[in-house]
């Protein structure tokens, strides 16, 4: 009984403790034609972070429009939105203890020529119009790019993984 009372407890203080941040990882065209997935989902696993959400789509141009709405006055906007709607994507959410921070550190720079060996886009590819992932750049833009390609809260899946103890101290 007291034991768990005790993980109970240590359950809810992992929560305060912000381990339920949430970011949104979603693996470009270029990264499913070039059978990445994979390699990619194993990454944020390996690494301890939780799988909230996943689905495979072709978006649509609107959707894209919307989801890089802040960079529509960019000139390579039009190429980007070209770019990310050629083809089926790999959106996801994933959970833990500053994974929009750490999430965009395992991506590497916007430019793979600038990303450290190491990261996801220094290691598996070479020019920024073909970076073969994307990531939440802060929390409050994760929480827009979450409710955007997950519009339903069924999307989200509720569970507690079986390693959590040993992930989190
Ligand atoms: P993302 O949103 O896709 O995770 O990339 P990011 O935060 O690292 O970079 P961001 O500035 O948000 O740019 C979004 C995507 O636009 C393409 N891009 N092309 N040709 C260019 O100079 C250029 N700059 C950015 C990249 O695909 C970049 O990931
Ligand atoms: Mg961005």
């Amino acid at each position: 009984m007291i034991c768990t009372l005790l993980a109970f407890f240590s359950y809810i203080a992992k929560i305060m403790a912000g381990n339920q941040e949430r970011t949104f990882i979603m693996v470009k065209p270029d990264g499913v034609q070039r059978g990445l997935v994979g390699e990619i989902i194993k990454r944020f696993e390996a690494k301890g972070f939780k799988l909230v959400a996943l689905k495979f789509v072709w978006p649509t141009q609107e959707l894209l429009e919307k989801h890089y709405a802040d960079l529509s006055s960019r000139p390579f906007f039009p190429g980007l939105v070209k770019y990310m709607s050629s083809g089926p994507v790999v959106p996801m959410v994933w959970e833990g203890l500053n994974v929009v921070k750490t999430g965009r550190q395992m991506l590497g720079a916007t430019n793979p020529a600038d990303s450290l060996p190491g990261t996801i886009r220094g290691d598996l590819c070479i020019q920024v119009g073909r970076n073969i992932i994307h990531g939440s750049d802060a929390v409050e833009s994760a929480n827009k790019e979450i409710a955007l390609w997950f519009p339903n809260e069924k999307d989200l899946v509720s569970w507690t993984p079986a390693n959590v103890n040993w992930v989190y101290e």
